[in-house]
């Protein structure tokens, strides 16, 4: 798939079929998270990766998107490692970079997936949950499988609003 194509026709996927995603498979998205740019080559990204049953229950009754995470055959959950960031804007910035090559490529692959951030308000029993250490900071979690198709649509702003005009452009 195109890298244009891929990025106007991804779309977040929250329902999926019982069908499992193997660990090659994830293994290779895993791959394109970490070959995400980020600030002095840092890589302060971690991953959990979460297929229990038991588990998932727990996860998610600490989101409005709990429906989701039942349904998901897998979960990446996706971490800041405080003990290896370098400056906290640039390392969480870089672990948005990692999702999204993520998320491309799951949607690449003709599978769904949606980068989950609500579960954020409850990180620290995320942790708890999934045993993670405390400097490790919940920064998302995305839940994939093979998707339900349905044809969804997103909207986005227009260009034009989202542009401030240059101090010192030409005058026209
Ligand atoms: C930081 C972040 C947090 C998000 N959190 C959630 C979430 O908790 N639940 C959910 O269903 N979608 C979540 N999303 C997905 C957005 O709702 C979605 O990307 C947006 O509505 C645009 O739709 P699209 O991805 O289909 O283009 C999140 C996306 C981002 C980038």
């Amino acid at each position: 798939m195109d890298t244009i194509e891929a990025i106007k026709s991804r779309r977040s996927v929250r329902a999926f079929t019982d069908e499992n995603v193997s660990d090659e498979v994830i293994t290779q998205i895993l791959e394109a998270g970490r070959w995400a740019p980020s600030g002095l080559n840092n890589q302060a990204w971690r991953f959990i990766i979460v297929r229990n049953p038991g588990t998932k229950i727990e996860l998610l009754k600490l989101t409005n998107y709990g429906p989701t995470i039942k349904i998901a055959p897998v979960l990446i959950v996706v971490f800041l490692d405080k003990d290896h960031m370098y400056n906290y804007v640039k390392d969480v910035q870089s672990i948005g970079a990692c999702i999204q090559n993520m998320l491309l490529t799951i949607h690449s692959m003709g599978l769904g997936g949606v980068w989950l951030g609500e579960i954020l308000k409850n990180k620290e029993i995320v942790n708890n949950i999934l045993g993670a250490p405390g400097s490790l900071e919940l920064m998302g979690v995305i839940a994939l499988g093979n998707p339900v198709h349905k044809k969804m649509i997103s909207e986005r702003k227009e260009l034009d609003q989202l542009f401030y005009k240059e101090k010192f452009g030409k005058s026209q």
